[in-house]
């Protein structure tokens, strides 16, 4: 006869649901189901190849500022996002993920990124209406994340949302220059919301009807929102802000409903976003080709920094 294990596998899980029901953090060291790790891991790096080739739109204007003070603000919110990315994959790294594979994934296209960077930015209001809708999208995704239940991510997010509020106001406050300068610079910004509007509603994902996953993330407590309830927040955080800069959102349907107290909205093309993730989008393959010739290009400084610290190891400094 011997004795039922100290730590059977219902005990961790039962100790696990307690946590997460204490609203307390699961860290990398805890027993975690597998479900749940592979979730987070999905997640994570579908949020760090987000971030990484997320630099590419907006990097394709760096060199094309109309000033040196719009180039600095340029590049400090591109600088950002690539420190968000390694963030990220060090946040997915605690899962026991390797960053080289997930690079791989991402360059094979298993591993997906936010449908919105295969738009292209055609002018540079599209720096000023990315800052103002995709990152306002960003914010109110990853804001509620804070409270996601795995440590690591939830701690990035807190530092990641800080520095996203700025690029959400370098854009507004870009915009707002334009708006006050001449009819041609209004155009500008008014074409560039037309083209960004429903992409960035369909940064939500999927109407929660279709998203299988939705009721399992939530009850980990990985996701605290469900797509539609994201989408609505953005929609009535942004109808405001439209009409103080006093362009037009692309929406017949848009309406303040008194009953719900809440914006009414048409609904997305989803078969264009379908499309979009299916790798059919107007830049999707640029996307990857680009990342892929960096990746290449880089390899001889992963090589020199392997070398460097197997002499490191060899022969420390101190
Ligand atoms: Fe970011
Ligand atoms: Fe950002």
């Amino acid at each position: 006869m011997s004795a039922a294990p100290a730590c059977s596998e219902t005990d961790l899980e039962h100790e696990f649901d307690a946590t997460i029901a204490r609203e307390q953090r699961i860290e990398p060291r805890d027993w975690m189901p597998e479900g749940y790790r592979a979730t987070l891991i999905r997640q994570i790096a579908q949020h760090a190849h987000s971030e990484i080739i997320g630099m590419q739109p907006e990097g394709n204007w760096l060199t094309r500022a109309p000033s040196l003070r719009r180039k600095a603000i340029l590049m400090a919110k591109v600088q950002d996002e690539a420190g968000h990315g390694l963030y990220l994959y060090s946040a997915a790294e605690t899962l026991g993920a390797d960053r080289a594979e997930l690079t791989r994934r991402l360059i094979a296209g298993t591993q997906k990124y936010s449908s919105i960077f295969n738009y292209p930015t055609l002018t540079y209001a599209d720096v000023g209406v990315i800052g103002w809708l995709v990152d306002g999208a960003a914010i109110c995704n990853q804001v509620p994340l804070c409270r996601s239940s795995f440590g690591p991510y939830a701690r990035a997010m807190i530092r990641i949302c800080k520095e996203e509020s700025f690029h959400q106001r370098q854009g507004y406050e870009l915009l707002m220059t334009m708006m006050r300068g001449t009819d041609e610079q209004r155009a500008m910004v008014q074409e560039s919301v037309d083209r960004w509007w429903w992409p960035s509603l369909m940064m939500f994902g999927p109407p929660d009807a279709d998203s299988p996953n939705t009721a399992r993330s939530m009850a980990w407590r990985v996701k605290r929102n469900t797509n539609d309830e994201l989408r609505q927040r953005f929609v009535d955080m942004t109808v405001p802000q439209a009409q103080a800069l006093g362009v037009t959102l692309p929406d017949p349907d848009l309406a303040w409903n008194a009953e719900r107290e809440a914006y009414d909205f048409g609904v997305p093309d989803w078969a264009e976003f379908g499309a979009v993730l299916k790798g059919n989008g107007p830049c999707n393959v640029e996307r990857i080709t680009n990342r892929r010739t960096a990746h290449e290009e880089g390899a001889w400084v992963r090589e020199a920094a392997v070398a460097f610290a197997a002499r490191e190891r060899k022969e420390p400094t101190q």
